[in-house]
Order: C-alpha cells, then structure tokens, then sequence
C-alpha cells in the first residue's frame, strides 16, 4: 500500500473513492450538486460502527464514490473506532477501488490524539490489504486491489498527519516483509534465503548484513544452536543486521528471532496433522527483520541491531538424540531430552552472541510453544521479562497499535522443572506451565541484560481457511523501538 497526506477542501478531491462520515458526505454531494444520489441511496443507512455504504457519483463529479463509513453521533470509543475502520477495509477490498482519500476529519476518538487516529487506522488497513503475491493475483485480475490511500488533514492537522503517515508507511512496508518471508514455502524460505533476504536491507545506508555460517557458528562454541541445526541437509545461519541511525556511541536495541524455516520436532518428531504450519515457525525472525526494515524506511534515530537465528529442525543420521549433552555458547551445558525444543537451543546461544553489543535491551521473539496458544489463544503474545518497566513499556506499545501482550512470570520456582542429572539443565520441563518454562530456559541467558521474551506461537499466523502470516508482533515492536528513538 502507498500512503500520502491530502489538504484542501474535499470537494475539489480527484479520487476513485472518498471516505466519508454520513454528515461529511451529504455535504459534499451537496456541493457537487449530487444531493440527491446521496439522499436517495443513504435512505436505509444505519449510521453506526461496522456499518458502511459505497454511493456511486454522477459521471460528472471528480469523484468516482463515496464510500460513508458509519460512526453515529459524537466520539468513538477505540473498539467502535477499530470496528469502523474494518469495515470500510472490507468494502475497499470488496470494491474495484484503486485509489482512495481518507477523510475521516470529523471522527473524534476517545483517548486518541490526531497522531494515533491515523496510526491506527493505516495500521488496521495495512493488517487487512496485505494479499501474498499481490502483484501476480493482480495479474489474474478480479476486482482492481486498493493500491493507493492519501489521508486529508486540514492545515492545522498537517505536522500529526504526515508524521503518521511517514510511520504508518513503514510499518505497512515492514509488515508486507514479514508477512512474505512467512508465507513462502519451506522450501524456498531456509536459512540461506533469510540471509539473502536481509542481505538486501544493506542496500539502504547505514545498515550492515553478516550472515555467519556453520563453520563459525561451530568454532565459537555454539553446541546447542549446532545441535538443532546439524540433521539437517540446508545450513544453517545466525543472521546480524545493525542498523546504525544514531551516535555509535548509543547502546543499541537488540531484537533477536527463532528462524526456524521447518519445524518436524527433529527425532522427537511430530505429529503429521497441520505440519505444513510448521514453515511458520521462523515467523519471530520475520518479525525482527521486518521491524528492522521499518526503522530503516522511517530512518528511525536508533541504533539496533537485529539477531536472526536461522535453521531447519529435521531428524536423520546425523541429528540431535534424546539424551545428547551439548555446550552452550555460554558454556552452561543442556541435555536435550526432546529434539522439538529447538527453538529455544538457538536462541540460547543467540541471547549469548547478543552480549557483545551490550544492548540497551533485548528483546527476543519466538513461536516457542504450543502451551501458550493454550494459555493466550491468538489474541495476545505471550510476554516474559526480567525487567518490568521494559515489560510495561512492550505492554503499552502493545496497546498503542493494538498489538498486544499479555505477561506470564518468570519466577525462580519454575526453574525447577529443568533440573537434569546429567547437565546443568535440562531442555524441557514437565507438561505444566509450558510457556513459563521455556521462558525460563531464555533467562538463564539473559542475566547479563534487560531482557523481554515474546513468545508468539499463537498470534503471529492463523491455521485454517485464512491461513497465512499475521505480521506480529511488527506493530508492537516497531512501536517499541519509536517509542526509544
Ligand atoms: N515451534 C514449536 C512451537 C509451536 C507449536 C508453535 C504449535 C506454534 C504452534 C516448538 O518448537 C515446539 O515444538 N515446542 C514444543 C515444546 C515441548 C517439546 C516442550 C511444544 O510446544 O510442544
Ligand atoms: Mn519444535
Ligand atoms: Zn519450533
């Protein structure tokens, strides 16, 4: 989607399709002496939230349609407001609308400055307009997709509105990438294809790609990112970006992502039911890179780097055994008692590379178990820190673009389901508190920084019909790192 910024008076709009309040409506079919197409076709509308109604102009007006969206009368609560701009999502995704103004002026949103109102609408359209393959569906026509939004603001609304736009722009950018590296094919998204992929944010300045191979992976002592990695046929890759949009004296952000391209669970293998989503389960390293890439696009004054620890989980001759010892990069030692507790094997040693830049925070995002779609279903990520104003901070960031978080503890007296005869810890835990534990695991590699865990196994893609990468938890971390810079 391309966002622009729109002033002056509606009524001399050029555009496929306006998007109006009933009132605002009337008003401008009034003025383009177009009253009565308005009156006759407005007749039965229901003037509420989640209610819309495309009007079709005479030939002779700039303006192709007016698309009323339903708000009623006087301000909007957020949910109302969120349901409002849902609908008029839907209707533009129905419609063969190409281009469209956003002219929602007269909304007042309760809470909602100018700034927000237009963040989360663009944040709500982006989320909705996103096709996989957008240009070859286009291609295959059906109804012309929505390729263009400008947002109108009056003069005194100008500074907010672009400000929103310019971010809102590059979150819709840094979604689409997220969301894309999702939804490709396990076979064509591995660990090398993630490394090619953030090779190209270098293109932009300031940002530089290091894509550090087995080899070295092995030789700087990473056992346990090498143990997940080493039945498998396709390399894998530990993924750095530094994105350099501050003073290189400034500590960065650090935001780290399990990559796993292909989840079988490894010799503890899983069932077969709905493998195929397990390609999501590098959505975390997605998630990273695409937030990295909207920083970049806003040239955000931060520095941040991102950690992608790339890999594919499958069993074979030479894979990880139940039972099998292995040395962490921070020379703690775990016995792996099930293979398909991978994801947290790499990011151990991930947490443990990310000292070296001693980060201002860090924050890590998985798809780490199945017990927190159990526990939080898909609509908050599963939230754990060592530090609570960086957990309240993700909190509100979370709330701000409706992403949000819900925070589970990491307390000392879950440690204990990870004692191991023969290591110093075990890779798993019992059946209880799956999140908790695996989370716990994460800090025993975090002590040297504040550090956040997200686990995102149930909010970041949807099975079923709709199946597909959601793009969180982009918002809430791209807001996150706003809010830092
Ligand atoms: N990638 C899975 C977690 C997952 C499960 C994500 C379902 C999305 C949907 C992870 O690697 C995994 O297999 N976790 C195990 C951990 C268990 C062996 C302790 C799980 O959740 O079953
Ligand atoms: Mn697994
Ligand atoms: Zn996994």
């Amino acid at each position: 989607m391309k966002y622009s910024t729109t002033t002056g008076k509606l009524t001399d709009a050029r555009t496929d399709c306006l998007i109006v309040t009933l009132r605002t409506a009337h008003a401008v079919a009034r003025t383009l002496r177009a009253g009565e197409f308005v009156d006759v076709a407005s007749r039965d509308f229901v003037d509420k939230p989640g209610r819309t109604l495309l009007v079709t102009l005479p030939k002779a007006t700039k303006i192709g349609r007016l698309l009323l969206v339903g708000t009623g009368d006087g301000a909007l609560a957020a949910a109302d407001y969120r349901k409002a701009i849902g609908a008029l999502a839907t209707a533009l995704k129905t419609a063969s609308i190409k281009d469209a103004v956003f002219a929602l002026d007269d909304v007042a949103v309760t809470g909602y400055d100018d700034y927000q109102k237009v963040r989360v609408a663009l944040a709500l359209l982006s989320s909705q307009l996103y096709r996989f393959n957008a240009a070859k569906q286009q291609e295959e026509a059906q109804p012309t997709q929505i390729q263009r939004v400008a947002v109108h603001s009056d003069a005194r609304r100008r500074a907010s509105t672009t400000r929103a736009v310019k971010h809102g722009q590059a979150l819709d950018t840094g979604m689409a990438f997220a969301r894309d590296l999702g939804n490709q094919p396990p076979n064509v998204c591995n660990p090398a294809y993630l490394g090619r992929e953030a090779k190209k944010l270098a293109r932009e300045g300031r940002v530089r790609v290091k894509v550090i191979d087995e080899r070295e992976l092995e030789a700087m002592g990473m056992g346990a990112f090498m143990s997940v990695t080493r039945g498998s046929a396709t390399s894998g890759k530990l993924i750095v970006v530094e994105y350099r949009g501050a003073s290189a004296k400034k500590a960065p952000l650090a935001l780290i992502g399990k990559g796993i391209t292909f989840d079988t669970g490894g010799i503890s293998i899983k069932p077969a039911a709905a493998m195929d989503e397990m390609k999501f389960d590098m959505c975390g390293a997605a998630a990273v890179l695409g937030t990295t890439k909207a920083a970049i696009e806003a040239k955000l004054p931060i520095n941040l780097v991102a950690l992608v620890a790339a890999a594919e989980n499958m069993p074979g001759g030479n894979a990880s055994r139940p039972g099998d010892v292995v040395k962490t990069l921070s020379g703690q030692t775990v016995e792996i008692l099930n293979t398909d507790a991978e994801g947290r094997l790499v990011l151990c040693d991930t947490l443990t590379y990310a000292e070296r830049y001693e980060p201002k925070a860090v924050v890590d995002v998985a798809t780490l178990t199945g017990a927190c779609v159990v526990a939080l279903g898909s609509h908050a990520s599963g939230l754990f820190s060592n530090d609570q104003t960086l957990a309240n901070e993700l909190v509100e960031a979370g709330e701000y673009v409706w992403d949000r978080v819900w925070q589970m503890p990491v307390w000392e007296d879950y440690q204990q389901a990870l004692k191991s005869n023969f290591a110093d810890m075990a890779n798993v835990g019992g059946r209880d508190a799956g999140a908790v534990v695996a989370a716990c695991f994460l800090s025993r590699f975090a002590k040297k920084f504040k550090w956040a865990h997200l686990d995102v196994a149930g909010s970041a893609y949807q099975g079923g019909p709709a199946k597909g990468s959601t793009g969180r938890p982009v918002p809430l971390l791209f807001q996150y790192v706003l809010n830092h810079s």
